[in-house]
């Protein structure tokens, strides 16, 4: 059973892999759109009950074409034809404040990605971190003509509206035909949710809580146990299972590659694998947490982390997407293996007969492989502590967002009276797993953090992994990627410490 737009629908007969998207058009929700199927445009938004990070229930934008509807049992999730108020026989519906200033700011011409723009942005109206700036004027009077396109305003930027509306919502819809702009304005139009808005007022009690599910339908089974220790011996039993969080990977199997499995088994609601916990020593991220969750409750306090996660696909994927799931794939671009190298983070492995805690470094064993055994279920990840000062990481990628690297490079040094004590740098792209740059930590290491330094350097990272030919770039551009951004990294420290 799942609640949409406040009725209960039930999951049976549709398939078990069958998705949230088409989920719901069959039921002749039709307003969530199928664009891409694959997670990369985000016509299929919808709002999704989660526990919050402010509130006890946050509204999270998920991409409805990844999810498997079986996912969601026992859930919440509101549609574009959900934020409407229907109205009494014969009169109009009254919109939702976001539909409202999206017609009034003629942010929909084909109205193809309206719908998923809506619920984006029905997300971020009721983010309740969202801070309208104090001495900035937020327009939310739809009959007049006042510019919003505020960048000028106090307190916003670019990226951020005067009414503290984060367009990074947005990086995860597209549009073809509107042109961005009148979405923007409307965006930065919203105002905050009055204390009668139904949604406002769903934020304040607890989400629906994860039920075990056993939904099979023919020969495919869609299972979710309660605890980690039911988990685990599920897993030892079917060695066959798709383990699946935020499904952001396998729902792209399914669509695209009409891939389908026997069992597929979700651990994304397990609270075992939903902690963060700061001990003395290390930072222990629960392996099922979403990269949203880590980044609003980290707020920060892992510099490297915090530059990662902007460039970590769009925030409709960083909804449903987790750390578990980006190691567990084992691909050799994922984004977040070289920041988790730079950090000298390990992952700790659990099945049935218990635990085992693996350097990063020792994790992947070859293309899309790693030590992880058959039962073995990533539970955590863990950084320790203290933090080196000077990081970054790079990402180099066709777009600036929301792309695949052709080359990634994080960087986490430690600096001291002038000299690199000790260097940790992570590497993608550029071989057939994520790899420590070991030979450049070593020519780094008790050497003056200066440019005849970084110099003499480069070309040593330059020289690091054995990066191929392929579609996304060339072997010899990404050599140059790495020697630059080692210099990227240096201008960067010293302008930081001229300025
Ligand atoms: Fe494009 Fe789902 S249909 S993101
Ligand atoms: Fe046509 Fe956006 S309004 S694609």
């Amino acid at each position: 059973m799942i609640y949409v737009n406040g009725t209960e629908a039930p999951i049976s007969p549709a398939p078990a892999h069958t998705t949230v998207l088409d989920f719901l058009r069959e039921r002749g929700l039709t307003g969530t759109k199928e664009g891409c199927a694959e997670g990369e445009c985000g016509a299929c938004s919808v709002l999704v009950a989660r526990p919050g990070v402010d509130k006890p229930t946050d509204w999270v934008a998920v991409n409805a074409c990844l999810v498997p509807v079986a996912a969601l049992d026992g859930q919440e999730i509101v549609t574009s034809e959900g934020l409407a108020t229907p109205g009494e026989p014969g009169t109009p519906v009254t919109l939702h404040p976001v539909q409202r200033e999206m017609a009034a700011r003629g942010g929909s011409q084909c109205g193809y990605c309206t719908p998923g723009f809506v619920c984006s942005m029905a997300a971020e109206y009721y983010r309740p971190d969202r801070c309208p700036h104090p001495t900035s004027e937020t327009d939310t009077d739809t009959d007049t003509d006042t510019d919003t396109d505020s960048d000028t305003a106090a307190g916003a930027d670019s990226e951020h509206g005067p009414n503290g509306f984060d367009l990074h919502a947005l990086s995860g819809n597209l549009c073809r035909c509107t042109g961005y702009r009148p979405i923007r304005d409307a965006a930065f139009a919203v105002g905050t949710p009055t204390g009668d808005d139904p949604l406002a007022q769903r934020r304040e009690q607890a989400p629906p809580a994860p039920v075990a599910t056993s939904y099979v339908q023919d020969d495919s089974a869609f299972l979710r146990r309660s605890s980690l220790a039911e988990t685990l011996r599920l897993l030892r039993e079917r060695t066959d299972a798709v383990v699946v969080a935020g499904s952001t990977d396998w729902g792209v199997e399914v669509n695209i590659r009409s891939r389908r499995a026997g069992c597929v088994v979700a651990v994304d609601r397990l609270p075992e694998l939903r902690e963060l916990r700061f001990e003395s020593d290390a930072i222990e991220i629960g392996a099922a947490l979403t990269l949203t969750e880590i980044e609003r409750r980290l707020d920060g306090r892992v510099p490297l982390l915090a530059e990662l996660f902007p460039q970590f696909a769009s925030r409709l994927i960083r909804n449903g997407a987790t750390l578990g799931g980006n190691l567990g794939t084992g691909s050799p671009i994922g984004d977040s293996p070289p920041a988790l190298l730079a950090l000298d983070a390990s992952v700790v492995l659990a099945d049935a007969d218990g635990e085992r805690e693996v350097p990063l470094s020792d994790y992947f064993t070859g293309y899309r492989q790693s030590v992880r055994r058959p039962g073995e279920l990533i539970r955590a990840v863990r950084v320790p502590l203290p933090l080196a000062p000077v990081v970054a990481f790079h990402k180099i990628a066709k777009r600036r967002f929301d792309d695949i690297s052709s080359v990634a490079v994080a960087f986490a040094l430690d600096v001291e009276d002038g000299i690199v004590r000790t260097a940790r740098i992570g590497l993608g792209g550029v071989a057939a797993t994520p790899i420590r740059a070991l030979a450049t930590e070593a020519a780094l290491e008790g050497r003056p953090w200066t440019a005849e330094t970084v110099e003499a350097v480069a070309p040593v990272l330059r020289d690091e992994g054995t990066p191929m030919d392929d579609h996304r770039a060339s072997a010899a551009y990404r050599s140059a990627m790495l020697g630059q951004s080692l210099l990227k990294l240096y201008t960067r420290t010293t302008e930081a410490v001229s300025s």
